[in-house]
């Protein structure tokens, strides 16, 4: 059963001076299995939030439910193993003598066998990169980012349902943080777990979340899959973010090919996109809002039809403001000049 917030309301501080309402009427359903990105503005609301899916925080008013049981009503041992929570740097969390102890720490009084603990504590730390080798080193011998992964894994030891992270890549080096992704999305592919990423950085939200909300001023404002959300540039504005760079790129490139498709969020999606849209013919030597006159700018071979559908030779560019006529380059061959228009200048 889902994630399910219905009106929820949350003010730090109730009934003092000091009051501050954090959440204001959230109404939210978070299904089972999927990856969802939470972003929104410095103070918007995002950490209050996921702290009221495993009852680190109550509602003010309003209800969060999951796997159907209330947060409000008790069991706040079994809801906290069903939903993991990863708070931003959880390293500064790390206080056992061995990495295998501090991943260990949290299902150390629930029970299990040495066996079973030593399994899980194996599996979790395979699941986020840890090798066995480290297992038994001090996790303060350990690196900015191999701490990071065994204090994730001090929360997947708890084989939860829901993994709810705060910022997880934050302060690491790009190959640290999609190191990270890449077994948080392992979990989320391989075991099915649901993944609740709250970040600044839209590439790593772009690139791994399924649906996408923003919060503004404890509202959600937005709510739908990242090529959707990621489209609507002013309101994203208004809500204090911008698009990954990618959608700007490819805004500006489709002044110039209005047939690319700007829903590429990513680099292997921008290349493939670009592939589809390019690769028949070069970029244009000039932009459409310049364009240069074709006895200069246009060099087209001697068989060279342009039109949407059919390839262009590699030597004729193509301008949009100045489309050349189907039979152009049967009736008026141009010949190629000394230095290929396109060949080595950007558009
Ligand atoms: N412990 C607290 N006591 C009082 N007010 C708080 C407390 N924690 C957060 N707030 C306030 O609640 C609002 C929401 O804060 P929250 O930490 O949820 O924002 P956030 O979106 O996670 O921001 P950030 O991106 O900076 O982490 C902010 O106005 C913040 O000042
Ligand atoms: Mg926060």
């Amino acid at each position: 059963m889902p994630i399910r917030v219905e009106n929820l309301t949350f003010a730090y501080m109730k009934k003092s001076p000091l009051e501050r309402e954090a959440l204001r009427g959230i109404d939210l359903e978070i299904a089972d299995g999927s990856f969802v990105g939470i972003i929104g503005r410095t103070g918007s609301g995002k950490s209050t939030l996921i702290q009221h899916f495993n009852g680190l925080l109550m509602p003010t008013a309003g209800t969060v439910t999951v796997d159907g049981v209330s947060t409000a009503g008790g069991g706040l041992r079994e809801l906290r193993r069903k939903v993991g929570l990863v708070f931003q740097f959880p390293e500064y969390q790390l206080f056992e003598e061995t990495v295998f102890k501090d991943i260990a720490y949290g299902i150390a009084r629930r029970g299990y066998g040495e066996e079973e603990v030593r399994a899980r504590v194996l599996r979790a730390a395979d699941a986020v990169g840890i090798p066995e080798s480290l297992l038994q080193k001090s996790p303060f011998e350990l690196s900015g980012g191999q701490k990071r992964r065994v204090a994730i894994a001090g929360v997947v030891v708890m084989e939860p349902k829901y993994l709810v992270m705060d910022e997880p890549g934050s302060g690491l080096d790009p190959v640290g943080r999609d190191e990270i992704f890449a077994h948080v999305s392992r979990l989320h592919s391989e075991l099915g777990v649901c993944v609740i990423l709250v970040s600044h950085n839209m590439e790593d939200i772009a690139r791994h979340a399924r649906r996408v909300l923003v919060i503004d001023d404890g509202r959600i404002v937005m709510d739908g899959p990242p090529e959707h959300v990621f489209a609507r540039v002013a309101e994203l504005e208004r809500a204090g973010l911008r698009p990954p760079d990618i959608q700007f790129l490819f805004r500006r490139l489709k002044e110039l090919f209005p047939q690319i498709d700007c829903n590429v969020l990513n680099a292997a999606q921008a290349a493939d996109e670009l592939e589809k849209c390019l690769r028949p013919r070069k970029l244009p030597c000039s932009p459409p809002s310049a364009p240069v006159p074709a006895s200069e700018s246009a060099p087209v071979s001697e068989s060279a039809p342009v039109s949407e559908s059919a390839p262009v030779p590699e030597s004729a560019p193509v301008s949009e403001s100045a489309p050349v006529p189907e039979s152009a380059s049967e009736s008026a061959p141009v010949p190629a000049p000394e230095s290929a228009a396109g060949e080595g200048g950007a558009p």
